[in-house]
């Protein structure tokens, strides 16, 4: 092996990724005066959080009637009752808070007449524990609700001098022989430089999975990199199997038109003109949950109501509104409409297809963020000096299906929430932990071995077949034989092609065919959690959708899925409990659980 020499930097907190977690989780830390270094593979307002549209829902009540236990019920339901409900509660009392803080700091939300924070629907949002009209609760900036976030978090981060690199590649974990995170290796990779950052915290917020799939709505950079960090340093991923399909990807290209234009009044349709979704969801039609709407425009084009000249997509209506409420609410996707499509959305619909846009599962966390590397007595058990937030993290709020909105609330409440639990655990007075040279050297050795790797196949053709076999065997619909064949292509591909990887540029900067090799190898891990947890899951729920298991089985599988990734892709299965019980009782000011008791989902 080739002699690496490395700088090293010691904090109390290094986070890796600067989306709306990473940045949200460093503010945080770097407001109460702890050293923090922020390391990012791409610059922060580039993280992919900046393409984040519609809003970030909370239950201020703007312009109409909420509270933060309907927004609990419905995110309950949302997960089809897998979600954590002590999380979910966490989340859905904190989420006003949390948007006037951003209001605060300087998020540019768009505004009422009154000059109040401007609210959207969003489906499944609605009132009345699930019972009433649906609500305007996503408090929106436009549709560039991410961007507007990230910018301002950003310039918050710097203000309170937290330290960034920016183009750091995070490699591995550094992990103590008693089991606690004590660090990063990165590569730097604008100069080729090592680099080992030493911290009393480690805090991941890398973002999702979405290009283990072949369309996706999410950024090349969303390689799931803190889940292989993660499965290397032999702990689990939780829930994997769950991934969300975005309904209204761009047809052929993927990029996201947010279900902000349904809440605004758009519609879908089939080749015969008809708004099909009132069919299948008699109350809330296009405004029904996510995974329920990909489902039912996935089997109107299975059954020949598809439209185009291959009937293979769909049609989303906006023209009816006035182009004023388009250019001041939705400028974005209609500049996305007309530069991906050529389509003038005040005039024509906008072809689009049920998209990869979303990990529900991820890095197992409690609502701290703490990592859980659970144990047959404790599935609580956490991993010292190891958090997660964010994406790449399954704390759990989504369950099995995340509500649109939901994802930048969590973000800004469970990132906020790692600097909280850091300000109680992190000992400022403390040495930075140093767990010794071999461990570095370790992690150099397999970066080594990927810069020099010989071999027939090269990178982009590997991801490729891999991306394929995800999207045919694991996508809206799975079924037995299609998640046995992707079982076993993704067993295939670690077993021959993952050997036998081809980089031919040997150079440590700018190397971007090294970097997609190191992606490579955090995607294929995600791609095993992912199909390996949905061909065991005999079930249907939320965004899994077994044919040959239609229904959803509280009593076999209401639980959580542990998937721990070994050597070569080799993929071991437990489980652990869903937490039922919520953070608070009735009588300390809770909700009734009884209202939340497990049934038929239906929109
Ligand atoms: O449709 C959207 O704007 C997406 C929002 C989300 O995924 O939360």
């Amino acid at each position: 092996m080739a002699a690496y020499e490395y700088e090293t930097h010691d904090y109390d907190v290094v986070v890796v990724g600067a989306g709306g977690a990473g940045l949200r989780a460093t503010l945080g830390m770097a407001e109460q005066g702890l050293r923090t270094a922020c390391v990012t593979k791409v610059f922060p307002t580039r993280s992919h959080t900046v393409a984040a549209q519609g809003g970030v829902a909370a239950s201020l009540g703007n312009m109409g009637e909420d509270s933060w236990q309907w927004h609990m019920y419905d995110t309950v339901k949302g997960s089809d009752w897998l979600g954590d409900n002590d999380t979910i509660e966490y989340v859905a009392r904190e989420a006003p808070r949390a948007v006037y803080e951003l209001e605060h700091y300087g998020v540019p939300f768009s505004r009422t007449e009154d000059g109040k924070i401007y609210q959207r629907p969003f489906g499944g949002h609605v009132t009345e524990y699930g019972e009433g009209k649906p609500v305007a609760r996503a408090c929106a900036a436009a549709d560039r609700t991410g961007h507007a976030m990230l910018h301002t978090l950003y310039g918050q981060s710097l203000k309170h001098n937290a330290e960034f690199y920016i183009e750091y590649f995070a490699l591995d974990l550094i992990m103590s022989d008693d089991g606690a995170c004590t660090g990063i290796m990165a590569w730097k990779l604008d100069d080729g430089t090592m680099h080992r950052f030493n911290a009393k915290l480690v805090v991941l917020a890398t973002g999702g999975a979405g290009r283990a799939y072949f369309s996706a709505t999410s950024a090349h950079t969303c390689t799931g990199d803190g889940a292989g960090l993660v499965a290397r340093a032999g702990l689990p991923l939780q829930d994997m199997e769950f991934v969300q399909f975005h309904p209204t990807g761009i047809y052929g290209v993927g990029p996201l038109i947010t279900e902000g234009v349904r809440g605004e009044g758009g519609y879908l349709t089939n080749s015969e003109g008809e708004r099909f979704m009132e069919r299948y969801a008699p109350t809330f039609k296009d405004l029904a949950s996510r995974d329920v709407v990909s489902r039912c425009m996935t089997m109107e084009i299975r059954e020949g109501r598809g439209v185009g000249p291959l009937k293979d997509h769909i049609d989303l209506n906006l023209s009816h509104l006035p182009a004023e409420v388009i250019y001041e609410r939705l400028p974005g996707i209609a500049e996305s409409a007309r530069i991906f499509t050529g389509v003038d959305v005040t005039k024509e619909p906008i072809p689009v297809l049920p998209t990869c846009h979303y990990n529900m599962g991820g890095v197992p966390t409690n609502y701290w963020g703490e990592v859980l590397r659970p144990t047959k007595t404790d599935p609580d058990a956490i991993v010292p000096g190891l958090m997660a937030a964010g994406e790449c993290a399954s704390a759990s709020l989504h369950g099995a299906n995340r509500l649109g909105t939901n994802s930048l609330l969590d973000l800004v409440v469970l990132g906020r929430a790692t600097s909280v639990r850091a300000g109680e655990v992190v000992d400022r007075a403390g040495a930075v932990p140093n767990s010794g040279a071999a461990k570095a050297d370790e992690i150099l050795g397999r970066f080594d071995q990927v810069r020099h790797a010989n071999g027939g196949h090269p990178t982009a053709e590997v991801r490729l077949k891999m991306q394929k076999s995800m999207q045919n065997n694991a996508a809206v619909f799975r079924t037995t034989e299609s998640l046995a064949h992707g079982v076993k292509e993704i067993a295939d591909i670690w077993g021959s092609e993952m050997n036998d990887l081809n980089v031919t540029d040997r150079s440590l900067i700018w190397n971007s065919d090294l970097m997609e090799t190191l992606e490579l190898q955090n995607l294929m891990a995600n791609s095993s959690a992912i199909i390996e947890g949905a061909n065991a899951r005999h079930e249907s729920r939320g965004a899994h959708a077994q044919e040959d298991f239609p229904d959803r089985d509280d009593k076999n599988w209401r639980k959580h899925t542990l998937a721990w990734i070994g050597e070569g892709g080799k993929t071991k299965l437990t489980y652990r409990p869903v937490h039922v019980d919520p953070l608070t009782t009735q009588a300390e000011g809770g909700v009734d659980m009884k209202k939340f008791a497990p049934k038929k989902r239906v929109y």
